[in-house]
């Protein structure tokens, strides 16, 4: 949601006049964009402000912060250094252009992180960093506050965009050519359309399902708490619907998940998957799970492996608990798990991950997979990677025009973090 926020901003201020530039020593302005969902953006945010300040003594560019610190720290960033010239909020991003503009009247209003209703920015406008995959949001913010997290305080509550607009900003995106269409939400499957009676994420499938020249439909992250039957008819039905769930568990200990008020339980999590499953045999799940939540014991941290072990994902991100601020976590539990332990934790989960999909991906092996080629190998230029439906990673030689074709490949080798295959055939 970050990266899109940025491609988003980009194309606002290419509106307004500004062209990007890859050296950052050239530019008049520069904006940084953060997010704190990770640990420690402020860090990484003074960072880049003592180089600004260092490269360029003299002759300073102009700096917006903007995004999640932004945020929380308000005009407490101006003092940073005297490098801060503005600080927009999460919701008050669409509003960027027009104080730089003030700023070089003078006329400053220099800070704004006001909570707005209205988070939407013009339609058509992002300048989208991918050529195949784009991101469009469906919902800003979230109502849930789980107690480790920050989301709710940096981007304030749930709004719902108008079905609309959605279809619309759909539409010119496939018009220019991006196949993969990647809905964004805290919670996605939340979604009702403000102005479409009875219109729910299910229904929204169906919609963005219909819309010329889309191929494949994503969507992150959905909460398991609002998986319908609807949802999972729909996931089923729709061919362009990819077979992959993100679907956060967080915990596999009934209490670390109280404490951490995420409402749903080792057991109805594990049905759920079962249904999941039942109804979609090829479904690939992925999770993100925190290991070290305050007062996480040796035996409530076995309960995740089990767990992990019992679902066997396709997929995992796991993070070491780490306090965010004004989090119920942060003001009512002690960050007691220790720093060594956390990281005893973390190895020991990534490790059995890590079989589990070496196995899962050895089974691959010999069969054929449809993929969409959607980025150039970092490692050997002569390669590309594309996606199985199932959103597994698939490296093969191929000459870049193939970017962004549906095409068919035989998995010849596998390792736990992606496949390798050969091309047979494009698709239709
Ligand atoms: N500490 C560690 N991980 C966190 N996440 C969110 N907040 C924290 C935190 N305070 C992880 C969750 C979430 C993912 C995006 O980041 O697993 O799903
Ligand atoms: Fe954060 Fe929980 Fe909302 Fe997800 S559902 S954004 S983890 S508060």
């Amino acid at each position: 949601m970050n990266v899109h926020d940025s491609e988003r901003l980009s194309g606002l201020l290419q509106q307004s006049g500004y062209e990007p530039t890859t050296q950052a020593d050239d530019a008049d302005l520069v904006v940084i964009n953060t997010c704190s969902v990770r640990e420690r953006p402020e860090e990484r945010l003074y960072t880049e402000l003592g180089i600004i300040a260092a490269n360029r003594p003299h002759q300073r560019p102009v700096v917006a912060v903007t995004g999640c610190v932004a945020q929380q720290e308000g005009k407490a960033l101006l003092e940073r250094g005297n490098v801060v010239d503005l600080v927009v909020g999460t919701q008050a991003l669409s509003r960027l252009p027009e104080m730089v503009d003030n700023l070089q009247r003078k006329q400053s209003t220099r800070v704004d992180i006001n909570p707005y209703d209205n988070v939407s920015f013009p339609l058509g406008i992002a300048r989208r960093s991918d050529p195949v995959k784009a991101s469009v949001t469906i919902i800003e913010g979230c109502n849930d506050f789980c107690s480790f997290c920050v989301v709710p305080y940096t981007r304030g509550h749930e709004r719902m965009r108008p079905v609309s607009e959605i279809l619309k900003e759909i539409s010119m995106a496939a018009q220019e050519g991006h196949r993969e269409i990647h809905l964004l939400g805290q919670i996605v499957n939340h979604y009702t359309a403000p102005d479409r009676p009875k219109c729910d994420f299910a229904e929204l499938l169906e919609l963005v399902h219909e819309t010329p020249g889309v191929d494949r439909i994503r969507f992150s992250s959905p909460h398991p708490r609002h998986v319908t039957g609807r949802m999972i008819e729909a996931m089923r039905t729709l061919p362009k619907v990819c077979r992959h769930l993100h679907l956060p568990v967080q915990s596999g200990s009934n209490t670390v998940l109280a404490r951490m008020r995420r409402r749903h339980t080792h057991e109805n999590y594990l049905n759920l998957v079962e249904r999941l499953r039942e109804a979609m045999p090829d479904l690939a799940l992925s999770t993100d799970i925190i290991v070290g939540f305050p007062g996480e014991t040796a035996e409530e941290f076995e309960e995740t492996l089990k767990l992990a072990r019992d679902v066997r994902y396709n997929s995992m991100f796991s993070f070491k608990y780490s306090e965010r601020p004004n989090t119920l976590a942060s003001k009512r539990l002690k960050d007691d798990v220790p720093s060594l332990e956390k990281t005893r934790r973390i190895v020991s989960l990534q490790e059995l991950q890590k079989n589990i999909q070496k196995e899962i991906h050895r089974r691959q092996t010999g069969k054929v997979a449809e993929i969409l080629i959607d980025a150039k190998s970092r490692k050997r230029h002569w390669e590309l990677a594309g996606r199985t439906s199932q959103n597994t990673v698939v490296n093969l030689e191929a000459s870049v025009e193939m970017l962004g074709r549906l095409v068919n490949v035989r998995i010849t080798d596998s390792g736990p973090f992606s496949l390798r295959g050969t091309l047979l055939d494009e698709v239709n």
